[in-house]
């Protein structure tokens, strides 16, 4: 058992890691494109029900188990139900995040990219046309040994910051982009929307239209608020076992789930206005943010290329460490396992997690160039990867951790963690209802969403 652990100096300091966590390319690359894919506004009602009804429990059950054990998944499990098969939730936890980072690191190699191109100001030069931006990207994702190249750099970074330990490598890197990175959204979606042709945008955003909706589109936003929040894999778990025993779980998650979704949102408006002014197709998949945001910049830069240069710059920078801030946590939640459960040294731990994350994500990266035949269940490496564990592996694990602590723990001890044994004003006021929706609510919703598309 590690003797100390370490705690997030500050009640600020662990809201900031949890949203570091569930910021990151989740909100800003996947949210605008499955948005596209299934359809727009309909599906963003789903998402907003899902963000309320089932996050927010799913994330408080998940906090509440860390903090109360200390421990990362599968000793927490271990401790809270011993001898059960919980202890498997525990493992299912540790590899999901995994399998989510070999594809997450891929995408983190674009930004990478795209930030270079950023610095050598290739978006604001006069002569960049839409097809051009697109034949671009294409041609990058396609190609072999780039994003080959920029995928090992990403994980590289990974592994380095996760090396200095919680304290010194993820709070400082959260305190201070996640705050700059909502600013520059919001300057880009002002921009945006006042681009001609945006209204489309707007309205596809706005106006919805239910007969879109499929079942697989409502597992879909379901399997998208979770993927944002983090959910359902044991890194809220992992980070609330580093809160402090007297921290407020309730402000904690319902700051983070807030600061989440808006910025969802505000992503959302960002890049779909554009999409339309620029005529891309809004169901174009994976790069749907590596072709509008360049043509937004591009068309800023036609007025003041300097200005938009610049903004081009510091968003790529902030982008990159949104995504560093979430893929750390998805590593953490495996570091932590071995380190406490196999007593491995972090170092070597980091190093095999390292090694297994980046050989599949090797595999992720070319799925988009030499390896695009190759299909299974008719996906694509890469979207097998993203659908498979956004969509069922989360979503089951989501549904676990609410059973787990709505019908295996004691009311008694749920109702303590939650309130610090009765100290929380607020708290103590909504316990009945949260309790609520953490045991009846979520399973169901979720087990129906999740059977019906199993069956349909
Ligand atoms: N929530 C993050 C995002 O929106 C991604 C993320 C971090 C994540 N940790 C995770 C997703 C664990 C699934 C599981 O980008």
């Amino acid at each position: 058992m590690a003797a100390k652990r370490d705690n997030f100096g500050s009640h600020f300091a662990a809201i900031m890691a949890m949203a570091g966590s569930a910021i990151g390319l989740g909100n800003i690359w996947r949210f605008p494109y499955v948005v596209g894919q299934n359809g727009g506004a309909a599906f963003i009602v789903v998402y907003l029900f899902s963000a309320v009804f089932l996050c927010i429990p799913i994330f408080l059950s998940e906090a509440l188990i860390g903090k109360r054990t200390q421990l990362s998944t599968f000793g927490a499990m271990e401790a809270l139900a011993p001898g059960r098969k919980w202890k498997w939730l525990g493992f299912l936890t540790v590899f999901t995040p995994l399998i989510i980072l070999s594809y997450y690191s891929v995408v983190g190699g674009w930004s990478l990219e795209y930030l270079l191109k950023a610095l050598s100001f290739s978006f604001t030069s006069a002569d960049v046309t839409q097809e051009g931006l697109s034949a671009d990207f294409s041609g990058f994702i396609s190609s072999t040994w780039a994003p080959l190249f920029f995928h090992t750099v990403f994980m590289l970074i990974n592994a380095f910051v996760l090396m200095a330990g919680v304290k010194g490598g993820i709070e400082k890197f959260t305190k201070i982009t996640t705050p700059l990175l909502f600013v520059l959204v919001v300057v880009i979606m002002a921009y945006s929307m006042s681009l001609p042709g945006a209204g489309a945008g707007i309205s596809y955003l706005l106006k919805p239209d239910f007969t879109k909706l499929t079942p697989y589109s409502v597992l879909s936003a379901m399997g998208q608020a979770f993927f944002s929040l983090s959910l359902g894999v044991g890194c809220i778990l992992t980070y609330g076992s580093y809160l402090k025993k007297d921290s407020d779980l309730l402000t904690t998650g319902l700051s983070t789930s807030l600061f989440d979704l808006c910025f969802a949102l505000i992503a959302g408006f960002a890049i779909m206005p554009a999409v339309f002014a620029a005529g891309i197709e809004p169901g174009a998949g994976p790069g749907l943010i590596f072709e509008t945001l360049p043509f937004i910049f591009s068309k800023m830069g036609a007025g003041m290329p300097v200005v938009s240069g610049i903004i081009a710059i510091i968003f790529f920078i902030t982008i990159v460490f949104a995504a560093l801030t979430s893929s750390i946590s998805m590593l953490e939640t495996g570091v932590a396992y071995l380190v406490d459960q196999k007593h491995l040294a972090r170092g070597k731990a980091i190093a095999i997690l390292f090694t297994g994350c980046w050989a599949l994500g090797v595999l992720c990266c070319l799925s988009f160039g030499p390896m695009a035949d190759v299909k299974i269940l008719g996906l694509t490496v890469f979207d097998l990867c993203d659908k498979m564990t956004a969509n069922f592996l989360m979503t089951f694990g989501s549904l676990l951790f609410t059973l787990f602590v709505g019908w295996r723990m004691k009311k008694s001890d749920v109702y303590d963690e939650f309130t610090n044994g009765g100290s929380l004003r607020t708290s103590v006021k909504v316990f009945g209802f949260v309790y609520f929706l953490i045991k009846f609510v979520a399973p169901v919703v979720i087990g129906v969403i999740f059977i019906t598309t199993l069956v349909m």
